[in-house]
């Protein structure tokens, strides 16, 4: 028999494995049931310009995603992935990654579904999901991190009540190349 098993120390610091709720919002771990709407998704033209996912994307690449990468992510304490359910639906994915828990920092990542934009999601979630880590997981500051050409994004940070900061030059790439990315902050004091 073969397991795969990620080798950590007993006591690595990590967010907790929770369910975050604010009305018709849930943050919920990622399952396998999501596995069809995360390919549709990462297949999606707008999130290939502005995430670097495998493409093609297909079914092994988000089944490994649930199964074994969103666990990895949270094992490590390098951070914690969580659905975007809207009213009972699957509507995307947000994340918690690069976190350094003696800095007391860490970044979100979102996309929403096709289907589900336009409707203030990605902004409540990053709300809820930044919020919960300021005010209960010990976190002092959470950047959101946007390509200068991807307005949705930083609208959307803007919305969640992130303050842009400034530019960071080169500091990211897409399947187009590099790209400078606007910085988003909030801190404890913030909230
Ligand atoms: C960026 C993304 C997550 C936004 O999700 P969303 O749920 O549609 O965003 P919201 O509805 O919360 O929008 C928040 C604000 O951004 C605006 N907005 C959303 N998409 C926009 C777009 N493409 N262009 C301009 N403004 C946009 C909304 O009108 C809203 O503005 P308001 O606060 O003035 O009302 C979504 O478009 C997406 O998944 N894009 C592909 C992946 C991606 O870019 N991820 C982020 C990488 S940093």
């Amino acid at each position: 028999m073969c397991h795969t098993r990620v080798m950590i120390e007993p006591d690595t610091p990590r967010f907790a494995d929770v369910a975050l709720r604010e009305g018709s919002l849930v943050l919920r771990p990622p399952v396998v049931a999501d596995v069809p709407a995360i390919v549709r998704s990462c297949r999606d033209a707008l999130t290939q310009r502005w995430l670097p996912l495998s493409d093609p994307y297909d079914e092994s690449h988000a089944r490994e995603f649930v199964t074994l990468g969103a666990e990895t992510t949270w094992r490590s304490g390098d951070g914690v992935v969580r659905a975007i359910e809207h009213d009972g639906a699957f509507a995307g994915m947000i994340d918690l990654k690069k976190t350094s828990w003696r800095g007391r920092t860490t970044e979100i990542g979102y996309w929403v579904a096709p289907e589900h934009r336009g409707r203030g999601l990605a902004a409540r979630a990053a709300r809820l999901l930044g919020d919960w880590a300021l005010r209960d997981q010990g976190m002092e500051r959470v950047e959101i991190r946007a390509a200068t050409g991807n307005l949705g994004s930083q609208r959307a940070a803007l919305a969640a009540g992130y303050r842009e900061e400034g530019v960071l030059r080169s500091a990211g790439f897409v399947h187009g190349g590099r790209v400078d990315l606007v910085v988003f902050g909030k801190v404890r004091a913030d909230l």
